[in-house]
């Protein structure tokens, strides 16, 4: 373990020294004059003074030897559609779409909202903003009208750039009413929607905003637009993720240090090299999306494959089969995708050539043994688990093999990556825990390159949430419960907040409550995370009725349940619709009215819920079982 513990040692010493080297990666326009300023604790920025950016160093850089290598295939398996862009079509790509913004009046550090699909221009549209040094900000394609509302108005964007539809499963999902009624609902909505009109919607929306990009592409199809060089810690991207409040927080990333963190975390975690295919099977509305499909594999030098589809059609051969058809040499993906190809034919793994991939990378989630001992088996390939979060950008624990490949040990992501000073310290007391003991997981100042510099228009918040929650210490809180053993491998516990994860997709149970009291039935409701076989977790909702008669009789329950259920779908988006809602007539809270959703969840999952001394009626605790047991 020698090299990995001097290499960590090293970056948390001499964090200048260290990243000054790693600073080579990339191309400085002006180099930087100060690798680390520390002078405003918890705030950290990396390599002052110097110029760079994002697009120059993930497209245009690459131009001068790899021109001719494919930089994106894009496979859509909900189209039928199948495209590859050289590193001289993407550059061609990228610069259209970047006039095209221009003619809209997208400037530097103007915000771009991004609501698209898994298409190449979405691509386009984040590297194009990169290149102006605008600031893009993507919100998931699965969010509801409401929740791109909030967003609009959170950003202020100068414009939007959405498209005609997703799909998914075979569905295709209009985005048109959606926008529509999230441009009416918004205080800030943008003059313009960029429109990538891309035929599936069966109406096309026709509104005084819209802007068709196609027309525009072609006006612009020579245009050569300059990188704009940005000082290191100009923002690069916004992206929204949900904390404990129902409010999102919009996480602000900077551009040299984030460029820095992504081309070392290339070699050191990932060992890919310049020429490598990698698949990450994510969106780019999530962080993986946008370190590990778009910024990474493009700095390194690579070719990225985007994939607009699910991993089981049309059959569940499908990625593997697209390993062998791209030469993939690299895949990521969230371990619930393969607890879902697990139920598929092991024959349609096996009747894949997969001799070019070296490594299969997952995050997200807790990967469970038996769906981590499977998969390393079925594949004969080694199986990285990584842990990190939005807030991070990138790996906070892993095995890194391209500094050293320690043995995995089943049920753990591993042990800290270099430059995350990462301790676990007690909940009470915030002091360090023994080897074995539970705590929380925090980092030391100052956190890396490429991590959160605040929450985007509130510095107040990024410090109270993220650095004031452990007593006496003023550490970064990433929120999750670990134990780490004497040899350093941590294993995460699950969150210490009132956030879950559900199918790796992050959710905050206090925004599903919002939604949910919003239905003119419900008096109180309160949702908790439960294990899922298949998802990891999935939200139950208990709701107390303001007429508890309007669910007397089991139809009248069923059709309350579908129309909360609905409520959620427009208020957020399908993803965050509960598996079930259940009707109790109290629910279990302490004498001063708060609710306890950690004993609500140990009930619902059939677990003991402990010593509950606050509790105000402890026949709330019986009315949780009853319904769950009632439910299965
Ligand atoms: O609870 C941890 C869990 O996912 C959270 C972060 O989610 P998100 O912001 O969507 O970023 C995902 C980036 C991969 C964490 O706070 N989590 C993430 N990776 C793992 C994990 N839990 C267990 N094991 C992991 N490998």
């Amino acid at each position: 373990m020698s090299r990995y513990r001097d290499f960590h040692r090293e970056s948390i010493a001499h964090p200048e020294d260290f990243w000054r080297r790693e600073a080579a990666r990339i191309h400085w326009e002006t180099p930087f004059d100060a690798v680390l300023d520390r002078s405003n604790p918890p705030f950290a920025r990396w390599f002052c003074g110097g110029r760079t950016n994002l697009c120059f160093n993930a497209v245009d850089r690459h131009l001068a030897s790899r021109a001719a290598q494919n930089a994106l295939v894009y496979v859509s398996t909900e189209t039928g559609i199948e495209r590859r862009y050289t590193y001289a079509d993407l550059h061609a790509e990228v610069n259209r779409m970047a006039a095209v913004m221009q003619s809209l009046g997208v400037t530097r550090g103007a915000r771009v909202l991004i609501y698209l699909p898994m298409i190449p221009e979405a691509v386009f549209a984040m590297l194009a903003c990169a290149r102006l040094g605008a600031i893009h900000s993507v919100v998931f394609g699965g969010f509801a009208a409401p929740s791109l509302a909030a967003r609009i108005d959170d950003a202020k964007p100068v414009l939007i750039v959405s498209a005609d539809a997703g799909a998914r499963g075979g569905k295709v999902i209009d985005y048109a009413p959606l926008v529509d009624e999230a441009m009416a609902r918004a205080q800030h909505a943008p003059p313009h929607v960029l429109l990538i009109d891309r035929q599936l919607a069966p109406t096309r929306l026709k509104a005084n905003y819209i802007v068709d990009y196609e027309p525009l592409r072609e006006q612009h199809y020579e245009a050569q637009v300059p990188c704009v060089w940005l000082e290191s810690n100009e923002p690069s991207y916004i992206l929204y993720t949900s904390g404990t409040t129902g409010k999102p927080k919009g996480v602000l990333r900077d551009v040299g240090g984030y460029a820095v963190a992504l081309a070392a975390s290339m070699e050191y975690i990932f060992e890919g090299r310049a020429g490598d295919t990698m698949f990450t099977a994510s969106d780019i509305g999530w962080v993986v999306g946008h370190s590990y499909i778009i910024y990474a594999p493009l700095l390194a030098g690579m070719t990225t494959v985007m994939y607009e589809g699910t991993p089981i059609r049309p059959d569940g051969g499908i990625w593997w089969r697209l390993v062998e058809q791209f030469g993939i040499n690299l895949m990521f993906t969230a371990p619930t995708a393969i607890r879902v190809l697990k139920k598929q034919d092991p024959a349609l793994l096996r009747s894949a050539d997969l001799s070019s991939l070296r490594t299969l990378f997952l995050a997200g989630e807790p990967l469970d043994e038996p769906t981590a001992a499977w998969i390393s088996q079925a594949l004969g390939k080694p199986v990285v688990d990584n842990y990190w979060q939005t807030e991070t950008g990138w790996p906070m624990l892993a095995i890194q093999r391209g500094v050293e490949a320690l043995p995995q040990k089943l049920g753990s992501p591993g042990v800290p990556v270099y430059g995350y000073d990462l301790k676990l310290r007690s909940e009470h007391t915030g002091e360090l825990c023994a080897a074995g003991e539970k705590g929380v997981i925090t980092l030391g100042y100052p956190l890396p390159p490429g991590c959160m510099q605040t929450v985007w228009g509130d510095d107040a918040r990024f410090v109270k949430t993220y650095w004031e929650s452990v007593p006496g210490h003023e550490v970064y809180s990433t929120f999750d419960w670990g134990v780490q053993d004497a040899e350093g491998y941590v294993t995460i516990l699950g969150r210490t907040d009132d956030v879950i994860n559900v199918a790796g997709h992050r959710l905050g149970t206090r925004e599903i409550e919002e939604a949910i009291s919003s239905h003119a039935a419900v008096a109180e409701v309160a949702v908790v995370g439960v294990n899922d076989a298949v998802k990891g977790q999935a939200a139950l909702a208990f709701v107390v009725l303001r007429d508890a008669a309007s669910a007397a009789d089991p139809q009248a329950a069923q059709t309350l349940e579908a129309a909360i259920a609905a409520t959620v779908d427009r208020q957020l988006g399908a993803i965050a619709r509960p598996a079930r809602v259940h009707f109790v007539a109290l629910l279990p809270k302490t004498r001063s009215g708060k609710l306890l959703r950690r004993a609500i969840a140990a009930l619902a999952e059939g677990r003991d819920p402990g010593d509950l001394p606050t509790i105000e009626d402890p026949s709330a605790l019986q009315q949780v079982r009853d319904a769950v047991a009632g439910a299965s």
